[in-house]
């Protein structure tokens, strides 16, 4: 049969006086006017435990948005029977029924519900109009797409067989549940993490991060209205480490989906490893962890394009995008012309809250994320090694904000080239043009991850050498682009080293890690 193709969800522009950004200010206003009772959803149930937590946007402290009900241990074992209970009917399922799901949600968010993703994107997570449209409707929309489109293929890609044999195979779900961990930054991964996998048949628990409940639970009423039976995908809200025990003790733990740090990832592969004697089948485990992205500039470079891709790759969402770039490699002679451009182009930049559509910037996610960063901020502003040309300034007073910081270092080992900040912080090291081989190995040893990169040049061997050079210190490598902004179905996403497991998000590669297959031989 064919396979259906597929195309990306248009952008909306929300240009004033356009339908969507009236249909996105009328949605932003009655979220606001109004506090949501945001109950867990096991097996079909809406469950309040009366344990209830408040929500408010990171750029308006004060305000309340809703609460949600915080669950306990108890909550993660009836999540887990009611996976369990709802595994057998899921797999009965023809593919086309469970495709059909997942393609009907993708038209709601065509529909009526990308300004609800949309609002609840921008209020809860602290996200602008543009941010909120590529991420929550339309890299939503495409991940539920382009999954059916790989899912199709995958249950059509049949082996060879021979006259009197027929050979055949099955792509069974795994057997046992997913457990679905999910971050703030993309309102898009949080719905992904558990809705390839249940595409493909596997019943999941699905436990999003705190900060981003408030469009998780939208997420979760859009998989219901598009007819998600009960108890296929389970979302609960108790805190991380109860969680974890619960689930990876669980002998019908079969695989995890996560997007989240390193750290956190390491220690639940190790949790994973204690317990694998307890399991039915070795576990898949698929991660996108950190990264410490990076832009190097050849002295060929266009310095105007440079400038706007260090800026919109360090500063959209606040930084905080896994493939922010946050250090950078300059060449000493074309520096003075690169920070000219920079010098005003940073001029420019508003930051406030998502609700005024002028401001580029918003809040950080939350007060721990903000206090890391304005330590870090004060480090660079007392280091001998740094200067910061720009920002510097942060202000919790009634939200989280922190300028869009530029620190210059002599050090290209200084260590905000190192660690992860997940901020607007970015470290330029600007080096000596002759040096482009030492400091292609500084660049390659520097960090310990490799998600995003991207080269700046317009010599063509230049071009060339620097990909090769750098071939394992990216998964998402890009040739005269800002790092960000992977397009799914154009750009599959994911890195290696300490930034995950690579498999991929929104490609075939990842879809086929939710599945175990059984050959069948018959004779005939
Ligand atoms: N896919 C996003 C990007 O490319 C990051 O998760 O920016």
């Amino acid at each position: 049969f064919k396979i259906p193709t597929t195309k990306n969800e248009p952008v909306l522009n929300y240009l004033p006086g356009s339908p969507e950004r009236a249909a996105l200010k009328e949605q932003i206003a009655q979220y606001k006017s109004s506090e949501m009772d945001i109950p867990m959803f096991i097996g079909g149930e809406e469950v309040r435990s009366g344990n209830t937590v408040r929500i408010f946007p990171p750029h308006e402290i004060e305000h309340t948005l809703g609460h949600y009900h915080a669950g306990d241990e108890t909550h993660v074992y009836r999540a887990i029977d009611a996976a369990t209970n709802a595994k057998e009917g899921w797999e009965a399922l023809n593919w086309e029924e469970r495709a059909a799901i997942f393609l009907k949600a993708a038209d709601l968010i065509s529909g009526p519900y990308r300004q609800k993703l949309n609002a609840s994107t921008m209020l809860g997570q602290s996200k602008n109009v543009y941010q909120a449209e590529i991420d929550a409707a339309c890299e939503m929309a495409d991940f539920l797409r382009f999954n059916v489109h790989y899912m199709t293929a995958i249950y059509n890609d049949q082996p060879a067989s021979s006259p009197g044999i027929w050979n055949r195979m099955e792509y069974r779900p795994l057997e046992g549940f997913v457990f679905a961990l999910t971050p703030f930054n993309f309102t898009s991964i949080a719905g992904n993490l558990p809705s390839a996998p249940a595409m493909m048949g596997n019943v999941v628990i699905w436990k999003p991060s705190k900060t981003a409940i408030y469009s998780a639970h939208i997420l979760m009423e859009l998989f219901r209205e598009a007819g998600l039976p009960d108890g296929v995908i389970n979302l609960i809200f108790a805190p991380g480490p109860v969680v974890a025990r619960a689930v990876f003790d669980h002998p019908d733990f079969a695989g995890f989906h996560f997007t989240g740090s390193t750290g956190v990832f390491q220690d639940i592969w190790k949790t994973i490893g204690n317990n694998i004697h307890k399991y039915k089948s070795y576990p898949r485990i698929v991660g996108e962890t950190g990264g410490k992205d990076f832009i190097i500039a050849h002295k060929s470079c266009d310095a105007q394009a440079v400038a706007t891709a260090l800026i919109r790759g360090a500063f959209e969402y606040q930084g905080q995008k896994c493939s922010a770039v946050s250090r950078a490699y300059l060449p000493s002679g074309r520096w003075d012309e690169i920070l000219s451009y920079l010098q005003k182009d940073m001029k420019e930049i508003k930051m406030g809250s998502p609700e005024d559509f002028r401001n580029f910037m918003n809040a950080v996610i939350d007060e721990p994320s903000f206090d890391k960063l304005a330590s870090e901020i004060d480090a660079a502003k007392n280091h001998p090694d740094t200067k910061i040309i720009f920002g510097g300034n942060y202000d919790k007073t009634h939200g989280y904000f922190i300028e869009p910081t530029i620190i210059l270092t002599t050090n290209p080992s200084y260590k905000t080239m190192e660690e992860e900040l997940f901020g607007p912080i970015l470290t330029i090291y600007v080096y000596d043009d002759s040096k482009l081989d030492e400091t292609l190995n500084v660049l390659d040893k520097t960090s310990m991850y490799a998600l995003t990169g991207a080269v700046f040049a317009k010599d063509r061997a230049i071009i060339q050498k620097i990909t090769k050079r750098l071939s394992n210190a990216a998964g998402n490598f890009y040739v005269n682009d800002k790092p960000t902004g992977a397009v799914v179905g154009q750009q599959p996403f994911g890195g290696a080293r300490g930034s995950g497991t690579n498999d991929k998000a929104g490609s075939m590669l990842n879809m086929l890690r939710w599945v175990s297959p059984r050959t069948i031989k018959e004779n005939f």
